[in-house]
């Protein structure tokens, strides 16, 4: 959703336009409707081309690959303040022209400000609050003749969450602020780069600054300056050498990022467990949760759908309830009865996701109490935030829809869980966690195995449900969210228990409806199966092997393992290799399916 990349060298470019073209290409997977670069050419000359569509095809249209310059800024915009069209398209300048800049995230009081600017006389091409920034910044360098002053004042005046970069045509330097929205600085061979994403610095450095919010960084091409954003004085912050690897962010022989980062999840466990087994973070995360009356857990999409089989996995193995909600509904459900000695798990692939965000902004407000964020992404602004921070370790998903790092957030809820009552001296399940990255590599082949057969019943219905009890309804419910998702069609999670409660109607005959099962739950969900069978619905279910289950079922895809704990985890799988699957035989991209984003940074 959003997402901006500049970079400063010391003379002239010809190859700016292609290294500002792979930084967007970088960005792109977060989603995006339009694209553009400014670039300033050692004469302080500005060009700026963009427009509506894809990177690719704006590059080409606008020819990219000639523009030579010495700073150069690619931004990629998800639409919210105004449509997508060239005028709303970032980068922009201000007035005067001094000015080129560009953002991420929102700014929240843009009509407000959109009036004062233009009663003031100032000329706004669009209604993007990205132009309003550099317009307030035009008038604070009116009357301070500074940047920095311009920047610590101008600021003030906007509101919401956001990153931006900021260059003045003149000056070889280039500013970027972080409020709220994640923001890295890179050292390149000679110059400087910064980002909103750390895939676009990825290609130039791991010599990487994570900048807190309310900082913000002077740059140069051999310099960097660290300042706090309210008062102006000088931060001092070191570069960090961080370990990721590039190609992470490639698909190497794969077609899609979103097949490679499910081919991806054993290794991802593998490391995983690696780095629980040696890390205390975690033993401090679980020693929080285990001395707090009460937890509260929230996240959105997929992330919430972790939290869930979280919840599942402490009632269960450790006698502790965690309070759910969506991370959208915890205001209106939970933030009236917040105690100070409540503990918040706040769980979130980016770290960025603007819902979570504001659970944390209420969480702080009414209590006392501590947050543990659970996140991928290590420097985002809900990381920063946290008392505590429990790393997933997946790596960079670039795929829209989340794969490997629901299995690791499932994973480290799991080892949580039995940490949690290890140390409560309980009776701990056995759980078989050095077999878990092959259980996962055998999910995968299985499925691979089945789901032809499984297109072949399902591809003409636009619309199934997906059942589950117990431990397997988060599954369920991520299933159906990763089929609509992907295949743009209504796939819906359910409990199995409550399909007999109204929706059962919908069965006619061949209408598929998938169950997924635990060995331990067979009877409740033998029971469901027969309500649909008997109204002649397609009986798809994925459990372990189970001669019972799989008499019953139309098709059967059998799991590697009956651990009703690890069942959940080896059915998504499943259901991400059928989405996956569903989707590409309809000709859907499905690492940028329509109309979402990689990382919502908004309300
Ligand atoms: O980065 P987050 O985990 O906070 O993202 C939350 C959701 O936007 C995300 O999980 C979304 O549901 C996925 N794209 C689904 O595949």
């Amino acid at each position: 959703m959003c997402g901006f990349f500049g970079i400063i060298y010391s003379d002239e470019r010809r190859e700016m336009g292609e290294v500002l073209f792979k930084a967007g290409k970088r960005l792109s997977y977060r989603g995006y409707d339009t694209s553009g670069v400014g670039v300033v050419d050692g004469s302080g000359n500005v060009e700026i081309r963009k427009d509506v569509g894809k990177i690719e095809e704006v590059a080409e249209k606008h020819r990219f690959a000639e523009l030579s310059g010495k700073k150069g800024i690619i931004q990629l915009r998800w639409a919210t303040f105004g449509v997508p069209s060239v005028r709303n398209a970032q980068p922009h300048k201000d007035c005067t022209g001094e000015f080129l800049g560009a953002h991420n995230g929102n700014i929240i009081n843009t009509p407000a400000l959109r009036m004062r600017l233009e009663s003031s006389g100032h000329k706004l091409m669009g209604e993007n609050d990205g132009e309003v920034i550099l317009h307030v910044i035009e008038d604070y360098y009116k009357i301070t003749g500074d940047m920095v002053q311009a920047i610590v004042q101008g600021t003030k005046d906007l509101e919401g969450d956001f990153a931006c970069i900021i260059t003045k045509r003149d000056e070889d330097r280039m500013f970027v602020v972080k409020k709220g929205s994640s923001l890295f600085l890179g050292k390149g061979d000679g110059y400087y780069c910064a980002s909103s994403d750390l895939a676009s610095i990825l290609d130039h450095t791991k010599q990487i600054l994570t900048l807190s919010d309310g900082e913000f960084v002077e740059f140069g091409t051999d310099y960097f300056i660290v300042r706090d954003l309210d008062t102006g004085e000088i931060i001092e912050k070191n570069l960090e050498e961080i370990d990721l690897d590039i190609g992470t962010v490639e698909k190497g022989s794969f077609p899609h990022f979103m097949l490679k980062e499910i081919y991806e999840s054993p290794q991802k466990a593998h490391s995983l467990i690696g780095l629980m087994s040696g890390n205390v973070v975690y033993d401090e995360g679980v020693d929080l949760i285990n001395a707090s009356p009460r937890v509260f857990i929230t996240g959105a999409g997929t992330s919430y759908h972790s939290a869930l089989l979280g919840t599942y996995y402490f009632s269960r193995i450790s006698g502790k309830l965690l309070n759910i909600s969506f991370a959208s509904d915890f205001r209106e459900f939970y933030a009236p009865v917040l105690e100070d000695d409540d503990l918040l798990i706040a769980v979130s692939q980016s770290g960025e996701t603007k819902d979570v965000k504001n659970v944390c902004d209420v969480f702080r407000e009414k209590t006392e109490g501590k947050i543990i964020s659970v996140v991928n992404n290590l420097g985002s602004t809900i990381a920063l935030l946290s008392d505590l921070v429990l790393p997933i370790a997946s790596d960079i998903e670039i795929s829209v829809p989340a794969t490997k790092t629901f299995v690791n957030q499932a994973i480290l809820f799991l080892n949580m869980a039995v940490l949690s009552a290890k140390k409560k001296m309980l009776n701990v399940p056995t759980i078989p966690f050095e077999k878990i990255p092959w259980i996962l590599e055998k999910s995968i082949e299985i499925s691979e195995e089945y789901v032809d057969k499984v297109i072949q019943a399902v591809d003409r219905f636009n619309e199934f449900y997906i059942l589950g009890y117990g431990l397997t309804y988060p599954a369920a419910l991520e299933g159906a969210l990763k089929v609509k998702e992907v295949v743009y069609v209504h796939a819906e999670g359910m409990y199995s228990g409550e399909f007999k409660h109204g929706p059962l109607s919908i069965v006619h005959q061949d209408y598929p409806v998938f169950f997924v099962s635990t060995i331990e739950d067979k009877f409740f969900v033998l029971s469901h199966i027969q309500e649909v069978k008997t109204r002649l619905g397609k009986v798809i279910t994925v459990a372990p092997e189970d001669p019972e289950l799989e008499e019953v079922s139309d098709i059967f895809i059998p799991l590697p393992t009956d651990n009703p704990y690890l069942v959940p985890i080896s059915a998504t799988i499943f259901f991400q290799l059928l989405a996956y699957h569903l989707g590409v035989n309809r000709g859907i991209d499905p690492d940028f399916p329509k109309n979402i984003s990689k990382t919502i940074t908004v309300d």
